[in-house]
């Protein structure tokens, strides 16, 4: 199998994975192959033969996709259809991922994979074309939309507010946004099971359960063990004057991934408490200790 953005969040836990798995990796970083070039796409797809293409590579700089619209088409829009249609050129199948960003967020409720996507941002709206050419270029395709990733070895959420809370600095956070956070880890682990289940077309993937960014920031403080320490105020979107609008609930109904492979999401809760345990061992070794 070939992985493009492989030093990505979502990238190295499919690396990862498939070589537990035994599997046949073509690992390929951003400076291995810039997928926004079709000649290079083509030539990598065709040297690798690969049955399967995972293509984890985005710009996915929410904000700076407003102004650098080039680099955002590049890597979500036109990357994507290069991508796909060397792979339905050499048979492969294509998992692409996409995301919560391609609606606008007025729903009360999750949005499934039938729902209409009405993207309010640039980036929102390239991956939004990029999901539409990966289903036109005619091959075997599987579209996974998720949300709020965290992962490791980069920069995310997650890591920016356990930074903070950390160093004792206040928290400030919106309150007026919803989601699923969802931990790249188990993505990649739904993304496996949904191969083992032969899933084509779009299917949703999240991490069970819902909260606000402030709710979630919230949990990460608690986790840590710094609630008390750290005040964790709500804040409005309106007030961060970011680039870029977010879409106020961007729940995922994910009744489809359950159907096709049996399984259930975890909470977002305990993903999340795996994944602080890993980047920030040094705060749950001594309670490990105790126990
Ligand atoms: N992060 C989220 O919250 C989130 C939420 C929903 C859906 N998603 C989707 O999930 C997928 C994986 O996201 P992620 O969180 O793993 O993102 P990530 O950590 O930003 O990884 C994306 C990787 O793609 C690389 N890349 C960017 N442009 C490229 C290009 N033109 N050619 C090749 N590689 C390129 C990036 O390299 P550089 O680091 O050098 O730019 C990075 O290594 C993306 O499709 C994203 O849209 C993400």
């Amino acid at each position: 199998m070939v992985v493009t953005g492989a030093e990505g969040q979502v990238g190295r836990e499919i690396v990862l994975m498939a070589r537990e798995r035994k599997l046949a990796v073509v690992a390929l970083s951003r400076a291995q192959l810039d997928i926004g070039n079709p000649e290079s796409v083509s030539t990598a797809i065709a040297s690798a033969t690969p049955d399967l293409i995972v293509n984890c590579a985005a710009f996915t700089d929410v904000d700076r996709s407003e102004t650098e619209r080039v680099q955002a088409e590049r890597g979500n829009r036109d990357g994507p259809a290069h991508v796909a249609s060397a792979a339905a050129a050499s048979g492969a199948l294509i998992v692409h991922l996409s995301t919560d960003f391609v609606f606008d967020g007025k729903s009360s409720h999750p949005y499934s994979e039938e729902a209409e996507p009405n993207p309010i941002s640039y980036y929102g709206r390239t991956k939004l074309e990029g999901e539409r050419l990966v289903m036109a270029a005619a091959g075997k395709h599987l579209v996974v939309r998720t949300s709020w990733i965290y992962g490791h070895g980069r920069r995310n959420f997650v890591t920016a507010i356990a930074t903070q809370a950390l160093e004792h600095k206040p928290v400030r956070v919106v309150s007026d946004q919803a989601g699923s956070p969802t931990y790249a880890r188990d993505l990649a682990a739904a993304i496996f099971s949904l191969l083992e289940a032969g899933a084509r077309g779009i299917v949703n993937f999240g991490n069970a359960g819902e909260c606000t960014r402030h709710e979630y920031a919230l949990e990460i403080v608690r986790l840590l063990g710094c609630a008390g320490e750290v005040g964790v105020e709500p804040i409005a979107s309106e007030s961060l004057k970011q680039a870029a609008k977010r879409p106020a609930y961007s729940v995922l109904d994910c009744a489809r991934y359950r159907r096709l492979t049996g399984l259930e999401p975890r909470p977002w809760q305990s993903a999340l408490l795996d994944y602080l345990i890993q980047e920030f061992p040094e705060r749950f070794a001594a309670a490990a200790a105790a126990r």
